[in-house]
């Protein structure tokens, strides 16, 4: 028997800008953000929209009633949770009509929650071979208006059925990880933007992924000759760039994986960070556009939450990866987005409900997504199905 990832599925708000236009904005030259930092446009999140919705959306594309019925986990992986205390999870198992004896709960460790979650969910399906988990990686990346780390914003979920006999990726091999208390990205609990001291960020995270790869290499004997392709968390494309880089720069294998690289980035530079959810974006872009991949084929992950812990694991390519419709699936999504302008997207950044008690109500005619964020009342969220008004 095999484990790993049978389904995955990717959604993302239907609003964005041009980080050309952010830049003009900021009095920037566009080729930094283009080019510097790799990302060509950026999600912008309505108020209808926040993790537990965007997980939702996302998992409704590839569920089947029999997924609903047999799924005994559901795990969210976030770091902008919509609750100090009750897990986003089970509201989202509700939404999804998901059966209520499984267990529901949210794992926090900023961008690496979702890898935990599906590691917990292979352990879990080695053990039980029947069971299925559903493990979402959902955020909102927020560092604020006018910041160095604003145009690495971004937000959206991958969702991700973890069964045995899986169709996409089989899992279950050696992992490397590291952990470090360090202070590189934070959020204390009076915010909603993160803290960060960016370019220590971007040095601790190559050193992570330099350790882990070390880490990997050392227990499997494995090297870069038996990899297809490396995916990385994408704060921003270049951030991938670089790790890679620092790691085959001497090496014949460079242009190679330099070149899927590129494949699995496409996602990434029209959407923005999705925090813990990048890294799968970065697995389903290299799936969905490279056309050099073959079943059996083993793809590295890196995955990296700051404060910190890093893990380098690999999975190998399933017999029905070329059989799923990962591509059409994401564009559907990406197609349909409208343009903002930065006044727009200014204006949508200020109506953030988190940090303010008080009832609200949201215009949800405006978002045409199935779940939708309605509003607040009594400090209850008060979640909607809108398939259910308009059918
Ligand atoms: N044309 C082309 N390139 C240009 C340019 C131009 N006109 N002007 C500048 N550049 C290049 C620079 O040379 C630089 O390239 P290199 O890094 O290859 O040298 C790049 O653009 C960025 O320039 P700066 O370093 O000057 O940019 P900055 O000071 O504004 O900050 C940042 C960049 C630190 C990434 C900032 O955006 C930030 O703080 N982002 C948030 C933190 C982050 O994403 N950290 C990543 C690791 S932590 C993590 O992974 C967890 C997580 O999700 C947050």
């Amino acid at each position: 028997m095999t484990v790993g990832i049978d389904k995955i599925a990717f959604f993302t708000s239907p609003y964005y800008i041009e980080t050309a236009d952010l830049a003009k904005a900021r009095g920037v030259d566009p080729n930094k953000y283009l080019i510097g930092i790799g990302q060509k446009r950026q999600s912008v999140i309505p108020p209808t929209q926040d993790t537990v919705t965007l997980a939702a959306n996302a998992a409704v594309k590839v569920l089947t009633q029999e997924d609903r019925d047999t799924i005994d986990m559901v795990i969210l992986g976030t770091e902008t949770g919509i609750d100090n205390s009750k897990a986003g999870a089970i509201y989202i198992q509700e939404l999804l009509g998901i059966t209520q004896a499984a267990r529901a709960f949210e794992i926090k460790q900023a961008c690496y929650g979702a890898t935990a979650g599906v590691q917990m969910a292979v352990e879990h399906v080695t053990l039980h071979p029947h069971s299925k988990v559903l493990v979402i990686a959902s955020d909102i990346a927020r560092y604020g208006l006018k910041t160095a780390g604003e145009v690495t914003q971004g937000g959206g979920a991958v969702a991700m059925l973890i069964s045995s006999d899986p169709e996409i990726l089989i899992l279950g091999g050696q992992s490397a990880f590291h952990s470090e208390n360090i202070m590189d990205f934070w959020r204390p609990l009076y915010r909603r933007e993160a803290l960060v001291d960016g370019h220590y960020s971007t040095d601790v995270y190559i050193d992570f992924f330099n350790k882990t790869w070390q880490q990997y290499q050392q227990a499997t004997g494995q090297s870069l000759s038996d990899f297809s392709a490396f995916v990385f968390h994408l704060p921003f494309t270049k951030m991938g760039l670089k790790a890679l880089r620092s790691v085959v720069s001497t090496s014949e294998h460079a242009d190679r994986l330099l070149h899927e690289f590129d494949f699995s980035t496409q996602y990434g530079e029209i959407v923005g960070n999705l925090y813990t959810g990048s890294l799968y974006l970065s697995l389903l872009s290299l799936l969905a556009n490279s056309d050099q991949l073959h079943i059996g084929d083993r793809i590295g992950l890196f995955s990296y939450g700051s404060g910190a812990q890093g893990e380098f694991y690999s999975g190998q390519l399933a017999t029905g990866f070329k059989r799923q419709l990962l591509k059409t699936s994401v564009e559907d999504v990406l197609t349909n987005r409208q343009q903002l302008t930065i006044p727009e997207y200014e204006q949508l950044y200020s109506t953030d409900i988190s940090l303010h008690a008080g009832d609200v109500d949201f215009d949800t005619q405006k978002d045409e997504s199935r779940f939708l964020l309605a509003g607040r009342h009594g400090g209850q969220l008060k979640y909607v199905d809108s398939s259910l008004k308009r059918g």
